[in-house]
C-alpha cells in the first residue's frame, strides 16, 4: 500500500536502535527523507548508513542530546537547511532511571523533565511554525503503556509520560485549525535491548527473580508474545500519512492488549 509519503520530511528521535530506528526505516521505505538523532555518533551513524542501504532513501544522522535547548535547536536547523521542509516530528527517546519515588531527588526529577516532557516541548516549538509553512504536519510522541497503568518503580517515566498526554492533548486542539495533528502512541512490552534491561533492573530492586520476572512478560499479554519495533513503527507510518488524517489527540496503545482498562 502507498502511503503517499513521498518527499515528506521527518524529523525522527532516538534511532540509533529499537523502536526510533524502526520508524526511521520504514518512514525511509515510504520514501520519506528522514533526520535522525541519538547521542552516541557511532551507532547513530551506523544507523543512517543502514537506512540508506535497505531503503535507498535520504538520511541526515545529528547526534544530540534531546535534554538540551541548543541541541534542539540544531537538529531543527539542520533538517531545514538539508531538506527544505519539516513535515513530521516523532518524539522518541530513551527514559529516567528506574527507582522508587521516595528515592529520587531534585535534581533527578529535572532530569527526568527535561527527558521525556521539556524535550516534547522543545521539538515541537521548533518545528510547528516550519509545518505551519508547509499547510500542516503530524506529531507523533512515543511514550508507554505504564503512562496509563502505572508500575512500581518506573515513577519519574510515569509521571512526566503523563504530562506529555496532557500536553499532547491540548496540543491537537490548538494546532488542529493548521493542519497539524498530535498523537501519542504507548508501547506495551516491545523487544527491544532495553525491554530486558528494565525488567532485570525492576526484578533487582523488586526483590525478584529476573527470569522469571521475563517469563512472566509474556503471560500478562493477551497475544502471548512481545511485540516489535515494527509493531509500533507500523502505526506511526499510518498516523503521518494521509491515511491518519482524521486521527488527532489520541493516546493510543501498541501492546498486545497488555492495558487493563476500558478507555
Ligand atoms: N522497549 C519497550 O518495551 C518499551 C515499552 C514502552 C515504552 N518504551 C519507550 O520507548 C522509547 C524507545 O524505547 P526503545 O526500547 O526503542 O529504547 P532503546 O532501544 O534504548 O533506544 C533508545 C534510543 O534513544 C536514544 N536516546 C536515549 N537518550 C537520549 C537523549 N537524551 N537524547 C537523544 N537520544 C537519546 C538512544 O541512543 P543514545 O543512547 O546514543 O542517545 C537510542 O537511539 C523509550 O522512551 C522507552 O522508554 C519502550
Amino acid at each position: 500500500m502507498d502511503l503517499h509519503l513521498r518527499d515528506k520530511v521527518a524529523i525522527v528521535g532516538g534511532a540509533s536502535q529499537g523502536i526510533g530506528f524502526a520508524v526511521a526505516r520504514t518512514l525511509a521505505e515510504e520514501g520519506v527523507k528522514v533526520v535522525i538523532t541519538a547521542r552516541r555518533e557511532a551507532p547513530l551513524n551506523a544507523a543512517a548508513e543502514t537506512v540508506r542501504e535497505k531503503t535507498g532513501g535520504s538520511v541526515l544522522a545529528v547526534p544530540s542530546d534531546v535534554r538540551r535547548a541548543e541541541d534542539c535547536v540544531r537538529v531543527v536547523d539542520g533538517a531545514v537547511k538539508t531538506f527544505g521542509r519539516i513535515d513530521i516530528l516523532i518524539n522518541n527517546d530513551g527514559a529516567p532511571p528506574l527507582g522508587k519515588i521516595e528515592d529520587f531527588d531534585d535534581a533527578a526529577w529535572d532530569k527526568a523533565v527535561q527527558q521525556n516532557l521539556y524535550s516534547v516541548i522543545r521539538m515541537v516549538r521548533q518545528t510547528v511554525p516550519h509545518m505551519k509553512a508547509v499547510g500542516g504536519g503530524r506529531i507523533v510522541n512515543i511514550t508507554a503503556v505504564s503512562a496509563r497503568q502505572p508500575l512500581v518503580g518506573l515513577g519519574l517515566s510515569v509521571a512526566t509520560w503523563a504530562g506529555v498526554l496532557g500536553y499532547a492533548k491540548t496540543l491537537s486542539l490548538e494546532l488542529g485549525p493548521a493542519g497539524i495533528t498530535v498523537n501519542t502512541i504507548c508501547p506495551g512490552r516491545i523487544d527491544t535491548g532495553r525491554l530486558e534491561l528494565v525488567t532485570r533492573k525492576r526484578a533487582e530492586q523488586l526483590g525478584q527473580d529476573p527470569d522469571k520476572m521475563m517469563q512472566e512478560l509474556l503471560h500478562e499479554v493477551p497475544l502471548r508474545r512481545l511485540g516489535t519495533p515494527d509493531d509500533v513503527a507500523g502505526l506511526v507510518a499510518l498516523l503521518v500519512s494521509p491515511r491518519g488524517a482524521f486521527i488527532t489527540g489520541t493516546a493510543i496503545q501498541v501492546d498486545g492488549g497488555l492495558l487493563r482498562s476500558v478507555y
